[in-house]
Order: structure tokens, then C-alpha cells, then sequence
């Protein structure tokens, strides 16, 4: 007997991948009800050799349902988790409503698989920020064994962290550069983002940061240790899919970069691509479509004492969000639910 699953934002960036990995991984699954908005009602999504009819979220029943996988904004999300919640169905969230809620878990299953377990209190559990989840795989490893003090981190955002319109702007954008007949003026990002970068993803807060640095600072210290400070400069790049991040890191402890690379070398979800020559690391393009947060550029830094540089590079729609999801989902059903 396996689950029955509904996957809210099905038409979505992330909920096409969902189904893909839940189909890749062979996950349990009894039966499935895929969900949008309203405009996408009888929309067929694929899913494995089957075709599903996307449903309207707003009038969805979900009493007798194991999990939903929630990929919509915040604001259908608060009026939709709880009820889902509510009618006894587990909710994984991929928006950032519940991230910061001391009764939500939030969760990456290769760094605090054992947080799931708190999802009882509200009958939900978060998914962190893509970029966060890529960051906290590459760190834990290391913090383990040398306890991290702070990490400065500078993101290379590809426009897929954006939905479906920052992945349309930046290919409509592109073609109008090269055959200017029309023009495409920024819509979804504040700036044109063909041939360029944007230092600023999510508002502006207070101090000057944006909502997408505090989120990693704020989720980073929520899943490792609240006692890692965390300094983060987020930028969106021209890049379809793949989010890549340069990471310094001090440690209390001397962690010498051999060690780090044997250590990262084993660590789960880690893939090691660290040659000292041309094309001896990953990008972008080469990790779309893979489940490993990839690490390169592993070196020391010799500015302080006890520091470490590193590159690491992930599919932001897969570790980054629906991946992750499902790995969440599998420790669930390991741990707590128990069926398949
Ligand atoms: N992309 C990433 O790397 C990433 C990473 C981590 C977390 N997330 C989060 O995951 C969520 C989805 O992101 P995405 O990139 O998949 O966005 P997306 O491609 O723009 O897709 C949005 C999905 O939400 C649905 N939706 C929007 N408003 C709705 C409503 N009122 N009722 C029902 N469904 C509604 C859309 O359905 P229609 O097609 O019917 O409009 C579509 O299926 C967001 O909360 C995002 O912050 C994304």
C-alpha cells in the first residue's frame, strides 16, 4: 500500500519536477491528484507514462490524503496549507510562509532528517530557500568537524527562481537583443537581465539587505546551528536553470583542504568535481537535471586563520525545491507514516 498525493502548482516549474522525481525515485505513490489555479483547469500534465487532469486548488477536498506538495506562492499557501493541514493531510511547503515558524520544521533530509518529526504540531513542514538548501548540504559536513564561525556567501541566482515568467523574460529578452522588432522592458526582475546581473532578489529590508539574504541567514541558523553568522549577497544571473554560490568559511577548528575534500567527498548528497586545471569544476549547465549539490574551488583561504573557499553549484528546482520536497516526503513515510 502506498501514498495518495496531491501536488498543489502542478503547472509550475517546481510541481513539473515533483512529479518527475517522484516518478524517478519510485516513490510510493497509490494515487496522485495534480492542482493550479483555476485557469488551468483539465490542463494534462504527464506524470511517469500516465496523463493527469490538473484540478482547481480552490475546490479541492483534501480528507483522505497522505501528503501535499504544496508549490504556489505564499498567498495561496496561507489560504490553502491549513485546510489541507486541517483535513489530516501532511503539507510539504516549498514557499517561504512557514520557514521561520518555530512549530513548522524546516528541513533538508541529508542535514536534520531527525526535525521531521516535529511536523506533528502543525501538520506541516518547510522547504528552505533554494539556495539555502545547496549551501546547508556543502556546510554541515564541514561544521561537524570544524565547527563554522561564519560563512560570507555571494549567489549567482539562475532566473528559474523566479517561476515561469523570470524563465520567459530572460528568453524573450534575449531574442529581442539579438532582433530588436520588439522590445522587452523589465517585468519580473527591476532591471533587464539578459547580458546583465541584479544584486537584489525578494524586497528590501531595513538594513539595507534583501529578503532573500536574510532568508538564508535566518534558515542556514534554523537547520545547522543558530550560533553560524552568515553574511550573503544574493545576485540573479542569466541563467536558465542552476544556482551556483562562492562560499569563504572560518572555522573554530584548523580544517586543512585536503581533509575538506575527502570529508565533502563522502558526505551524502555531495559530488566532488575539483581538478586544478581547465574545466576541473561544475557549472551551471552541467548540474540541470542531477540530484548532487556539486563542490569545486575547494582552497584555503591564508587572509584568516582557520578558512576555507569553496563553489558549489545545484539545480535550483530540484535540491533547491522539489528534490528536496521529495526527499522530505520519503522521510516521512520512513519514519512516521509508514506505508509503501
Ligand atoms: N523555483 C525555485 O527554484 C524555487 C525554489 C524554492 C522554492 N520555490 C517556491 O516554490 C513555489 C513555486 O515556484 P515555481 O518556481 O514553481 O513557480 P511557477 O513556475 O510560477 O508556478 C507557480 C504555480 O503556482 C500555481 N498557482 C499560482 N497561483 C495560484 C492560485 N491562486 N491557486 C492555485 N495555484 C496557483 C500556478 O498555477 P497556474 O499555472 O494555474 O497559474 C503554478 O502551478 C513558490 O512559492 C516559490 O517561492 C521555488
Amino acid at each position: 500500500m502506498g501514498y495518495k498525493v496531491v501536488i498543489v502548482g502542478a503547472t509550475g516549474n517546481v510541481g513539473r519536477e515533483m512529479l518527475n522525481i517522484l516518478d524517478e525515485r519510485k516513490f510510493p505513490v497509490d494515487e496522485i491528484a495534480v492542482l493550479a489555479s483555476r485557469k488551468s483547469l483539465g490542463t494534462e500534465i504527464s506524470f511517469g507514462d500516465k496523463t493527469l487532469k490538473t484540478q482547481d486548488l480552490a475546490t479541492f477536498d483534501f480528507t483522505g490524503w497522505d501528503m501535499a506538495l504544496f508549490a504556489v506562492g505564499s498567498g495561496p499557501t496561507k489560504e490553502f496549507a491549513p485546510k489541507a493541514a486541517k483535513a489530516g493531510c501532511v503539507v510539504i511547503d516549498n514557499s517561504s510562509l512557514y520557514r521561520y515558524d518555530p512549530d513548522v520544521p524546516l528541513v533538508v533530509p541529508e542535514v536534520n532528517p531527525e526535525a521531521v518529526l516535529g511536523y506533528d504540531k502543525k501538520n506541516i513542514i518547510a522547504n528552505p530557500n533554494c539556495s539555502t538548501a545547496q549551501m546547508v548540504v556543502a556546510l554541515k559536513p564541514l561544521h561537524d568537524r570544524a565547527r563554522i564561525k561564519r560563512v560570507v556567501v555571494s549567489t549567482y541566482q539562475s532566473v528559474s527562481g523566479s517561476g515561469k515568467e523570470g524563465l520567459d523574460e530572460l528568453w524573450d529578452q534575449t531574442k529581442a537583443i539579438y532582433n530588436p522588432t520588439s522590445e522587452v522592458p523589465p517585468n519580473k526582475f527591476t532591471k533587464q537581465i539578459a547580458f546583465n546581473v541584479i544584486p537584489h532578489i525578494d524586497v528590501f529590508m531595513e538594513d539595507g539587505s534583501t529578503k532573500e539574504e536574510w532568508k538564508m541567514v535566518a534558515e542556514t541558523k534554523k537547520i545547522i546551528d543558530s550560533k553560524i553568522k552568515v553574511t550573503a549577497t544574493c545576485v540573479r544571473v542569466p541563467v536558465f536553470v542552476g544556482h551556483s554560490e562562492a562560499i569563504n568559511i572560518e572555522f573554530e577548528d584548523h580544517l586543512d583542504e585536503d581533509e575538506a575534500r575527502d570529508i565533502l567527498r563522502e558526505a551524502p548528497g555531495c559530488m566532488v568535481i575539483d581538478k586544478r586545471e581547465d574545466g576541473g569544476y561544475v557549472t551551471p549547465v552541467e548540474c540541470v537535471g542531477d540530484y548532487a549539490t556539486f563542490i569545486s574551488r575547494i582552497r584555503q583561504d591564508s587572509t584568516i586563520d582557520n578558512g576555507l573557499n569553496i563553489w558549489v553549484v545545484s539545480d535550483n528546482l530540484r535540491k533547491g525545491a522539489a528534490l528536496n520536497a521529495v526527499q522530505i516526503a520519503e522521510t516521512l513515510g520512513k519514519r512516521v507514516l509508514k506505508k509503501g
